[in-house]
């Protein structure tokens, strides 16, 4: 990687750094690419202010609870009486609905395919060929009273046994998300410290995952967290606003305090060089038949299907494929994987 030093004086402040080329390094040294990367490089996270202009924000906001009112079983926005279990469809204790097709519905995929979300990714990465993740939605009601306490699950969504910076994970929020309403929270500067972490903590005992590509943080973890400097922090931000946090960045959500709904669209992209054939095969195979991914572009995970449980039984509002399918352009088409794939010689 090439860099340049530069130097910038306005009045007193000087800010002096390195402006480097090609893909960001993600190492915790300073730049000055003068936009959110520089807080991404140092704080494991940042916020991109007005990815999605606040009218078409708002457009999809409205599409979301559309949607949640479209399944029939009693929800209605403008009645709060009606945010209860039986009139939703299956939503877990962390806000997410997992089911349904929900991950290509037709206004999610339009959340994926603005191009303010597609560009900061392909800043990052210095590289347009990318593709997404066909990740879930998540939806956190203010003054819910029928929900399983959401405890904290600080985490990192990487294998500690392969360090470094493998993957920028990203969510679109479309309400405002003030200091009391439910968000993202996350601890600045983990990304640089998680190697050092996992070398001193190797005896920890290891929190059940489902997959290795999720570390918990153990009480003890999270005091090597403390005792190093680093403290939680609640990312505010507003609708249209997308954060992005590296993987390494411990974090996990909290749920609303106040009087506001969480509404957020996860979106994920890498470069596509980062995937092999097989990645990309596997990927279109899950687009195929509208299954989700996780937040793994290159479809790490696929999931088994869209049935969604309810106490133990397949929720009779269940459906394989989503209730509008995705239109798509020519650069979201590219982001499913697809043109990407060779042809068999
Ligand atoms: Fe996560």
């Amino acid at each position: 990687m090439s860099t340049t030093t530069t130097e910038t004086t306005t009045n007193t402040l000087t800010v002096s750094g390195t402006t480097p080329k090609g893909r960001m390094a993600l190492d915790g040294c300073p730049t000055n690419y003068g936009d959110f990367r520089d807080a991404l490089n140092r704080d494991g996270y940042a916020v991109v202010k007005g990815a999605i202009p606040l009218d078409r924000a708002s457009k999809y906001a409205d599409e979301f609870y559309s949607y949640l009112e479209g399944f029939d079983l009693g929800y209605r926005r403008n009645d709060p009486s009606t945010v209860k279990r039986a009139n939703l469809p299956v939503i877990n204790e962390k806000g997410m609905i997992l089911a349904y097709g929900v991950t290509h519905e037709k206004w999610v995929w339009d959340i994926r395919g603005e191009p303010g979300v597609i560009d900061a990714f392909a800043k990052v990465y210095d590289d347009e060929d990318l593709i997404v993740s066909f990740d879930v939605v998540n939806v956190q009601f203010s003054n819910r009273e029928d929900m399983p306490e959401n405890k904290p699950w600080p985490h990192q969504d990487q294998d500690p046994s392969k360090p470094g910076f493998r993957c920028l994970q990203g969510l679109v929020n479309l309400n405002p998300a003030g200091p009391n309403d439910g968000g993202l929270i996350v601890c600045p500067g983990g990304h640089i410290l998680s190697e050092q972490f996992h070398k001193e903590m190797a005896n920890e005992p290891r929190i059940p995952a489902w997959t290795p590509e999720w570390f918990g943080f153990t009480d003890n973890g999270m005091k090597w967290l403390k005792d190093h400097g680093l403290e939680w922090v609640k990312v505010c931000c507003e609708p249209g606003d997308l954060i992005v946090w590296d993987s390494r960045t411990p974090h996990y959500n909290l749920p609303p305090n106040g009087e506001q709904d969480r509404l957020a669209v996860y979106t994920c992209f890498m470069p596509v060089a980062q995937a092999s054939q097989e990645d990309l095969v596997r990927k279109k195979g899950a687009f195929e038949q509208r299954l989700g991914t996780t937040h793994w572009p290159n479809a790490v995970h696929v999931a088994g299907s869209n049935i969604a449980t309810r106490d133990g039984e397949p929720c009779p509002k269940s459906r394989d494929r989503p209730v509008q399918e995705p239109v798509l352009n020519e650069r979201t088409f590219k982001l499913t994987g697809i043109p990407y794939i060779k042809a068999e010689a």
